[in-house]
């Protein structure tokens, strides 16, 4: 494996990303940078940080790589970004999460029209164990069962379910312009 650093806020460091990479069969990007707060305590700066992320870093990676994007294999090349269930289940002080979000379902319908054959796509994970919950420290427990006891999948997501979902949007050569909801039914309840 080779490592290649790339900040999705500055172009530069993206137009760097795809020099280092040549050609290539499937990007995923997970970035996210929550903008997280009641709307009123919000820096501006750290609302773009939050679009850099979700909305301009995949719009910055589909220009510079998609050129070089393996689209003549069996499966055909793909992309695929990570929406999020805030964009479908809005709450308090989460406005710019679930626009972020929101926005990139949107983002993959257009870019799988502009960069076709390219197919693009995204997983929208629900509540899902990855680290990011750590902060809550001894209250992550409840948290998560909290949330499992409201999902209809009566679970929390783990990690593997979304690598199965990802697995799926690269290898389905007929998919394209589509969210994968992975979420346990969290949107729904
Ligand atoms: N975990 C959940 O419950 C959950 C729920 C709904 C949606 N999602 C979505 O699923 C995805 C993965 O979730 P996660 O829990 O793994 O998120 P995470 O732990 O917050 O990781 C987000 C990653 O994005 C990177 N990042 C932020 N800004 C970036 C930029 N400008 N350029 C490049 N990388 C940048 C961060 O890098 P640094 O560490 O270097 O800052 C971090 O590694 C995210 O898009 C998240 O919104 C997750």
């Amino acid at each position: 494996a080779r490592t290649v650093p790339v900040d999705l806020a500055d172009e530069a460091s993206v137009a760097a990303l795809a020099a280092a990479t040549g050609r290539f069969d499937h990007l995923v990007s997970t970035a996210a940078m929550p903008a997280n707060g009641p709307l009123a305590e919000l820096e501006l700066a750290d609302i773009h940080r939050a679009f850099a992320a979700k909305v301009y870093g995949p719009l910055l990676l589909a220009k510079h790589l998609a050129p070089q994007a393996a689209t003549d294999t069996p499966d055909g090349a793909s992309f695929t970004f990570f929406s999020g269930v805030a964009a479908w289940r809005p709450a308090p002080a989460r406005t710019v999460m679930a626009t972020t979000n929101g926005a990139l379902a949107f983002l993959v319908q257009a870019l799988a029209v502009e960069i076709a054959p390219v197919r693009v796509n995204a997983v929208s994970p629900g509540i899902v164990d990855t680290g990011a919950w750590d902060g809550l420290g001894p209250d992550k427990a409840a948290f998560l069962r909290s949330v499992a006891d409201r999902n209809p999948a009566r679970r929390t997501g783990t990690v593997d379910d979304l690598v199965g979902a990802v697995r799926f949007a690269m290898t389905s050569p007929f998919v394209t312009g589509t969210v994968l909801h992975v979420d346990g039914g969290g949107r729904l309840a």
